[in-house]
């Protein structure tokens, strides 16, 4: 039974970047690939979890999980998160979900005739901070990217967002996160933290899911 402790936990997962129209054929995106998120889900489900995946445009394979539902935009990442948050126990926002999209996507492309061109943004909704403000919200992990204090902005984060859990990495130059196999997180909740160093994002995975696991299980019981 301890090989397995999610059995029929209900874990909703997001993973990859988002997609923001600016006119039918060009986005703003991000460098995520999906690797750690589909990666995570694969961890989660192999410890018994039934995990229903939402991801952003990736070009990965599988991973093997109970439901997948493929998604473009923040708005579309939201909508798919929010009609089902109340049905889970757990809730993990890997994703590299877009701050802001254009105002106004351009119904045709848009012509280069000007040397200057504005682009008038507005934000997205912030899917992980809503779903932890729930009235009877899941057990929530966030993940944070930070190119610079990463420890002292994360734990901003768990409090500001209301978090159970929340995995840091370091981004930009060398550090791993983005695009890369390898990672390496710092993992903070309310009461303490583990440092997980750099390895392949697969092992980085099970390790992570091991102590989302262990935490939801004491989270359960008090
Ligand atoms: O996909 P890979 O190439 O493997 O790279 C993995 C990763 C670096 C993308 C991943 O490990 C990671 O750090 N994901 C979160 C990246 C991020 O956007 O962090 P953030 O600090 O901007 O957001 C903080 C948290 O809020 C994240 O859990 C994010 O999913 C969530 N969020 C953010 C904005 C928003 N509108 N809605 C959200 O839910």
């Amino acid at each position: 039974l301890a090989a397995r402790p999610l059995v029929d936990v209900r874990v909703l997962l997001t993973a990859g970047p988002t997609r923001e129209p600016l006119d039918p054929v060009r986005f703003l995106g991000n460098r995520s690939s999906g690797r750690m998120g589909f990666a995570l889900a694969d961890a989660l489900e192999a410890l018994g979890a039934r995990v229903t995946l939402i991801t952003g445009p990736t070009s990965l394979p599988g991973p093997r999980v109970t439901e997948r539902v493929d998604v473009e935009t923040a708005l579309e990442m939201h909508g798919a998160v929010m009609s089902r948050a109340t049905e889970y126990d757990i809730f993990v926002a890997t994703a590299a979900v877009a701050d802001y999209r254009s105002a106004a996507p351009a119904e045709n492309k848009i012509k280069k005739n000007a040397d200057e061109l504005t682009l008038r943004l507005v934000r997205n909704p912030d899917i992980l901070a809503e779903v932890a403000a729930l009235p009877l919200p899941p057990f929530t992990v966030g993940f944070a990217a930070e190119t610079d204090r990463v420890e002292e902005y994360a734990r901003d984060k768990l409090n500001r967002k209301g978090l159970n859990m929340i995995a840091a990495n370091h981004v930009g130059g060398a550090q791993g996160g983005f695009e890369r196999a390898e990672n390496a997180l710092t993992v903070i909740w309310h009461d303490g933290q583990r440092e997980l160093p750099m390895m392949d994002k697969t092992r980085l995975a099970r390790e992570l899911a091991a102590l989302i696991a262990e935490r939801y299980q004491e989270h359960h019981a008090a």
